[in-house]
């Protein structure tokens, strides 16, 4: 039986609402929301403000117009760390980010950003204390967190990061990749400054969609300038939101599958679909340490349902390999683009065999999975 175990990347399979979502925008509109008055733009424009809505209310956002939709994850964060930070600024991250934040901060850094590892302990656990202590440098404009890990699920103190560092009067930028849609994001209870995720992972979405949320009394400049659809005779980018930061023909069947997604998620309950990947993680984690020579990556918190292990001396891209080979199981190995992750994990530059379930995985398919393991590992035994 085909086994997907590969959902930290991207979401697989879709729910059928979405798929129907994205077929009947591409079928049966032919327009731009904001571009005409006609009854296709009508249409548009409405999907897009439904989605916008939706978003708002998984995030955890009260003004949906805070709310702005990019390409992806990685576009949103490269609009906040290149539209807020100035030459002299130093930010601060956790031992545990994604190189969509660790490789425009080494951009910046000729241009005299400087960053800096907050402690992280080797199951990804943050050093709260040192937060505190590093936000004492004046230099520190912003602190970004990865809410759970993509390599091993752990989850940040979000909370009580937030409150170190509204304390110090420096904003806490999110990075919800992991999480939006299966935690809850909170970002006006916490006082989040900005907050970026993916709208094709957890919340169910196709690809080609990211969120991005700034606090209003935040300035960040726009990445990306141009038609808006408003305020047409001028040659100046609009400086009111969404407009501001939504430049070009949105991704419109994109949209209506978030929406779709959204929708799915909020009928069967965020909370009921975290425990039940969290439930797979840990009888994966169980499975697992049972084995002799197999390490499990666990995480002191766990946020989301990705596992993370090795075995002895089998590379984990053979594993990942003879898993799709002999037994149709999709897997993730190696660093998941997060070298800095590893590195606090003590798993680089080899990595690891992720396995990350889904909305959709069965305690079956995960049965499946650790018996291929186990014949893969007997073998390669022999
Ligand atoms: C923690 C984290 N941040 C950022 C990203 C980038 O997301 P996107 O693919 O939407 O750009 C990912 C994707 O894997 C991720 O796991």
């Amino acid at each position: 039986m085909p086994v997907y175990l590969d959902n930290a990347a991207t979401s697989f399979p879709k729910p059928e609402p979405v798929v129907r979502a994205v077929c009947d925008v591409v079928k049966d509109v032919g327009a731009s929301p904001g571009r005409g008055a006609h009854r296709h733009a009508r249409r548009a424009e409405s999907i897009l403000s439904g989605c916008r809505d939706r978003t708002a209310r998984v995030l955890g956002v009260s003004d949906p117009e805070r709310v702005f939709f990019t390409r992806n994850a990685t576009e949103s964060i490269n609009v906040v760390l290149k539209g807020f930070l100035r030459p002299e600024d130093r930010v601060l991250v956790s031992g545990m980010e994604h190189n969509s934040v660790m490789r425009p901060l080494r951009g910046l850094a000729a241009r005299g950003v400087a960053t800096d590892i907050i402690p992280t302990g080797p199951a990804g656990e943050l050093d709260t204390g040192a937060l505190e202590t590093m936000l004492k440098d004046r230099r520190t404009r912003l602190v970004v967190l990865v809410h759970a890990s993509n390599v091993n699920g752990a989850l940040m103190p979000v909370d009580e990061a937030a409150e170190i560092c509204d304390k110090a009067g420096v904003p806490l930028f999110l990075d919800a990749a992991q999480t939006a849609g299966i935690q809850p994001v909170s970002a006006g209870d916490r006082k989040l400054g900005m907050v970026a995720c993916s709208g094709h992972k957890a919340l169910l979405g196709p690809a080609g969609v990211g969120v991005l949320y700034v606090r209003p009394d935040l300035e960040v400049l726009p990445l990306v300038e141009g038609g808006t659809g408003s305020r047409s005779e001028e040659f100046e980018q609009p400086d009111f939101c969404p407009d501001r930061y939504e430049s070009g023909t949105p991704n419109l069947p994109g949209l209506a599958g978030l929406s779709a997604g959204i929708d799915f998620i909020l009928n069967a309950g965020m909370d009921a679909i975290r425990e039940k990947e969290i439930e797979l993680a840990m009888l994966l984690e169980n499975r697992l340490s049972e084995i002799p020579g197999v390490r499990v990556f666990k995480p002191r918190l766990r946020g989301t349902g990705t596992v993370s292990f090795t075995a002895g001396r089998l590379n984990p891209a053979e594993i990942g390999f003879m898993l799709d080979e002999a037994f149709d199981i999709a897997v993730r190995t190696g660093l998941h683009c997060a070298p800095l992750a590893h590195r606090t994990l003590g798993t680089f530059p080899e990595g690891t065999v992720r396995v990350s379930p889904g909305h959709a995985t069965t305690v079956e398919q995960i049965e499946y999975f650790m018996k291929s393991l186990r014949s893969i590992l007997d073998r390669a035994a022999r």
